[in-house]
């Protein structure tokens, strides 16, 4: 057992990628940030129809050589989808891949069928059609493999894209929406690299998965963005597998914050930072000055746990001499009514701990929780480690009712679908399962911390008709 221990611990020292980004001020922003191409479509019988192929490729990053990586049409990342509320699309995958993926698109209201989890697999040279109408606010979401056991590995290489939601009310406000131009995707993600140019860690990592040390924003390494117009709207993703970010600017400024995960808040929250773990998403606009320069940052939210906690650099913002000028900011963005758990049915209580929830790891076979469709339950989420973790549930948008009994701060007050859970704290959330009853297919439940995630701390819950039978499949080929 000794000898055991001691070669798993040589592997992991052999195999760790903890890395520190340069410390804040020493980065020098070379590359233009690459903004990803929208997705093409076209209407077929009422559906708008996208197409996407996941295929290797080589990208360049780093002056020491190119990279092999995965992307979707593109050698790395995917372009951006957007769609309209109310409107049905079917996206076309294609998998070039001379493996197994799956395509998840994460924050989006949808059959279980069509979510892309791992009940879906899409062998090697298949094609694969999820369709479903979009029926939710305007809102960044994005989409990712999602293999048993093998999402980080496919998300690192690069298999990760965005997908905006459109709607009418958003489309009404005074807001940035010009996409490339004063609206921005920022996919922000951390990779350390081999001498050869390839990505580090790809075997094996720390118990929280890898952390590198440079920083890319939208696979662009040492990025500036140039600015043109006097506000700008970043869409910020935490893409990457583990790290932890708190955005916040090289002097400080004040930006408003506008939306989350699942579209925009009641009203902007003038905010200095906001932290992002893997998988959020927020909607920030920010003022610049004609001519100006300014680092949007990070400091490590959690020293203890992120090596080297001193603030890094993220990107530059570069405004044109002159810039054409923006409206303020609505006072009020969206009506979003206060969360109300007075018609939730049940109460459950996931504890995270190690690798686990609840004391069990994720099995394909076993249904973990079963919903009835169209209730509220009250879901109450607890990290009892010293790891870091976070909490992301598929199919819908949830509420944070109380963190530790106190209402949420307004950042987190309004659409979630993952959230950071600091150690010990209890966070109340009302979960709704709305429209799609399938006794078969489950949604996922889990931390978004990849490596966990395929470590096996993910459960797994079915929604069915009142009364209705559980009848959870295997995926084809799954043998747990
Ligand atoms: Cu972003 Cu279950 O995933
Ligand atoms: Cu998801
Ligand atoms: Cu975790």
């Amino acid at each position: 057992i000794a000898l055991l221990i001691g070669a798993a611990a040589v592997w992991f020292a052999t195999n760790a990628v903890r890395a520190t980004p340069p410390a804040a001020g020493a980065l020098r922003f070379e590359n233009p940030v690459a903004v990803p191409p929208l997705a093409e479509s076209h209407v077929e019988d009422g559906v708008r129809v996208f197409a996407l192929t996941a295929r290797e490729g080589r990208t360049s990053f780093v002056p020491q050589g190119d990279t092999p990586t995965l992307g979707y049409d593109g050698s790395y990342l995917g372009p951006t989808l957007v769609a309209a509320r109310g409107e049905q699309v079917r996206v076309d995958v294609t998998n070039d891949l001379p493996d197994t993926t799956t395509v998840h698109w994460h924050g989006m209201h949808l059959p279980a069928a069509m979510d892309g989890g791992p009940h879906t697999p899409i062998a090697a040279g298949a094609l694969w059609q999820p369709t479903w109408t979009v029926d939710q606010p305007a809102a960044t979401l994005w989409y990712h493999p999602h293999l048993h056991g093998r999402t980080r590995e496919q998300v690192d290489a690069g298999l990760a894209g965005m997908f905006l939601v459109r709607d009418d009310e958003e489309a009404a406000l005074a807001l940035p929406r010009d996409y490339g131009i004063d609206d921005f995707p920022l996919i922000v993600q951390d990779r350390s690299f081999n001498a050869d140019g390839s990505f580090a860690g790809g075997l094996g990592m720390q118990f929280d998965g890898v952390l590198g040390d440079t920083i890319l924003v939208n696979g662009t390494a040492a990025p500036y963005l140039d600015v043109t117009t006097g506000k700008v709207r970043l869409r910020l993703l935490n893409g990457s597998s583990a790290r932890m970010y708190d955005f916040t600017f090289a002097d400080g400024r004040e930006f408003d914050l506008i939306g989350t995960d699942g579209g925009l808040l009641e009203a902007p929250v003038a905010a200095t930072d906001i932290p992002l773990s893997p998988g959020e998403r927020a909607e920030i606009v920010v003022s610049l000055a004609p001519g100006e320069r300014i680092a949007l940052r990070s400091a490590a939210p959690d020293p203890a746990l992120h090596a080297g906690s001193a603030e890094f650099d993220v990107l530059e913002l570069r405004a044109a001499a002159s810039l054409a000028a923006s409206p303020d900011v609505p006072a009020h963005l969206a009506d979003v009514p206060a969360p109300d758990a007075a018609n939730a049915v049940t109460e459950r209580t996931f504890v995270m701990s190690g690798h686990n929830i609840n004391d069990t790891q994720m099995d394909l076979g076993r249904a973990d929780v079963v919903a009835t469709v169209d209730t509220s339950e009250v879901w109450t989420v607890r990290n009892d480690n010293p790891l870091p973790h976070s909490f992301h549930v598929h199919d819908m948008q949830y509420r944070i009712l109380s963190i530790d009994g106190s209402p949420p701060p307004a950042r987190l007050a309004g659409y979630k679908d993952t959230i950071a859970l600091e150690g010990d704290r209890e966070y109340r959330l009302l979960v709704r399962f709305d429209d799609y009853a399938d006794p078969t297919t489950p949604y996922m439940y889990h931390c978004h911390l990849l490596w966990h995630e395929d470590q096996g701390m993910m459960g797994q819950f079915l929604v069915v008709e009142p009364g209705q039978q559980p009848a959870l499949t295997r995926p084809e080929g799954d043998t747990d």
